[in-house]
């Protein structure tokens, strides 16, 4: 299904919808590109997975203006507006991958980054195999940036960060358009509680560290350390 069917938008919109709906989403892409501060390379390989239109890469090009991105998307027409945005932010030749990231092969990279994307990933099986290939492709000291909505374990947490998404999505959107979109999005995506994220990580070989949370949302860290 392509982005513009799964979020019921238009895709010229998705830069401006995708703000409507997810609370804090400039801050969170900030945070997740802000801890390639920790790659010593000048010039690292940084592999985004589900690039979208470009705004986490954008974002990472920022803090290392020397990166190469391979940016892998499943929806052509997105992976195209990525390589429009990245073309006007940076002069260096940048890849772009057509096809799915549960079976695309990894470059040797010093960063993969993700956001909002790997909830696409249905099993914990499948998503615990993709940890393992970002640890093999990474290089030492590399490290593994998931920005994503990771829940509470706890069921009451859960639910009062759950109401928290609904009020932002409240401000744009009526009550029964707010919660048709989370029917929607709830039957094709599926969030990991935020320990059971750790949890993965870890069991793939990481150091973790969770250097921004506003639940639902955090951006989780896995370091291949040396
Ligand atoms: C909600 S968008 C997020 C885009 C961008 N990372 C952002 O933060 O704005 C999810 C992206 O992941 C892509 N995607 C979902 N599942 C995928 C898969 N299995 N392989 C490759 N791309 C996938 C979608 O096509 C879409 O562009």
């Amino acid at each position: 299904m392509s982005v513009a069917q799964h979020l019921k938008i238009k895709l010229s919109e998705y830069d401006r919808r995708i703000r409507t709906f997810i609370p804090n989403y400039e801050e969170m892409l900030d945070a997740a590109a802000s801890v390639l501060h920790l790659l010593a390379e000048r010039q690292p390989t940084i592999v985004d997975l589900g690039i979208g239109t470009g705004g986490l890469s954008a974002r990472c090009l920022r803090v290392k203006p020397q990166a190469r991105v391979c940016g892998c998307d499943s929806d052509n027409a997105i992976l195209a507006m990525a390589k429009r945005r990245l073309a006007k932010v940076s002069q260096r030749e940048h890849e772009f991958v057509f096809g799915d990231f549960l079976d695309a092969a990894l470059p040797k990279c010093d960063a993969v980054v993700a956001s909002l994307a790997l909830h696409h990933i249905t099993t914990r099986a499948r998503k615990q195999e993709l940890y393992a290939r970002c640890f093999a492709a990474l290089r030492p000291g590399g490290v593994l940036v998931n920005a994503d909505c990771c829940p509470a374990q706890h069921a009451k947490l859960a639910q009062q960060h759950q109401l928290n998404w609904q009020t932002h999505l409240e401000q744009y959107y009526t009550a029964k358009q707010t919660q048709g979109f989370f029917a929607a999005w709830a039957a094709e995506d599926t969030y990991f509680p935020l320990l059971h994220e750790l949890e993965m990580m870890r069991a793939a070989g990481f150091k973790v560290e969770v250097p921004w949370r506003r639940a639902p949302m955090a951006v989780v860290v896995g370091i291949k350390t040396r």
